[in-house]
């Protein structure tokens, strides 16, 4: 098999110099930290979306990113155990109310009459453990639709991101680049595909909330780009310390010395 020759302005860890290693190994444990953090925090905030916090499922993705599409708290109580509590009518009056946008125009006339009648013997307030339904903005509360995380935050978080694992990824990328690997386009594909990766998983934030498979891609990439992580960082770190020296580099030394008199 014909190796790929070594490109003359390639460095490997070996032919660095100290303290440049000493300063990337500093890099590379500062981010395998915050790698770290960043797993647990999202373990913590999206685990348990889906009634299981031991995993982390697809179920727990598209609930995070599209929501639960069983509509607000109210129209989930008068569908069911509160649904004995009211005639026929007014409960669809509420629930037709709610499906409009619960505008606060139609509260007064429409609804609160019958809350009062109906539903203020234990939804008053004074109970701590019910649901408050007394006046239109303790009822927003519970008639809000739960469509999984805004497109505001989805563009703040975005932002964050790119900004933030695009420069993490420079980085391990950069320090990554001084490693003996090949082949040359495999060494290539693994410092690419982070960005790939990156790139893939926002957009498919977006798109979940249209179309719930996109939540595999969520996931997926989310894994490649750890994966890629964790395999430069190991090797790097083992390239940097383990004092073997890849067997090209070796010769090219070699080659070298005798210039050096
Ligand atoms: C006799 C007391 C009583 C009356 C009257 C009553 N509720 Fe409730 N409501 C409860 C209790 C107790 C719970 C909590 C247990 C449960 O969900 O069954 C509850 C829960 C709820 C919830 C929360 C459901 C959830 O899944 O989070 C909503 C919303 C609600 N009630 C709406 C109403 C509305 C609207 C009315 C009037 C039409 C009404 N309730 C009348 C006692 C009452």
């Amino acid at each position: 098999m014909s190796e790929t020759p070594i490109h003359p302005l390639y460095n490997h860890f070996s032919e660095l110099p100290a303290s440049l290693r000493v300063m990337y190994t500093a890099v590379l444990l500062m981010l395998g930290l915050g790698y770290l953090f960043a797993a647990v925090y999202l373990f913590h905030s999206y685990a348990g979306k889906d009634g299981n916090s031991l995993t982390l499922s697809y179920q727990d993705v598209v609930i995070a990113y599209s929501g639960t599409g069983k509509g607000s708290r109210l129209e989930t109580g008068l569908r069911g155990s509160m649904s004995a509590m009211l005639p026929f009518e007014e409960r669809a009056m509420l629930l037709d109310w709610v499906k409009d946008g619960a505008e606060r125009a139609r509260f007064e006339p429409e609804v609160r009459p019958i809350l009062d009648r109906r539903c203020m013997a234990c939804h008053d307030g004074s109970n701590p453990n019910l649901p408050n339904l007394n006046g239109y903005d303790n009822m927003l509360k519970v008639t809000e639709q739960d469509t999984g995380t805004g497109l505001f935050t989805l563009v703040r978080v975005s932002h964050i991101h790119m900004f933030g694992l695009t420069l993490v990824f420079f980085l391990v990328g950069t320090i990554f680049s001084h490693a003996y690997v090949r082949p040359v386009w495999f060494k290539c594909t693994v410092i690419a595909l982070p960005f790939v990766s990156l790139l893939l998983d926002i957009g498919s934030w977006y798109f979940t909330k249209l179309y719930h498979p996109f939540g595999w891609v969520v996931m997926i990439a989310g894994g490649v780009m750890a994966l890629s992580f964790a395999y430069m960082w190991v090797v790097s770190m083992w390239q940097m310390w383990s004092g073997r020296l890849p067997e090209a580099i070796a010769r090219r030394r070699a080659s070298d010395l005798p210039d050096v008199g």
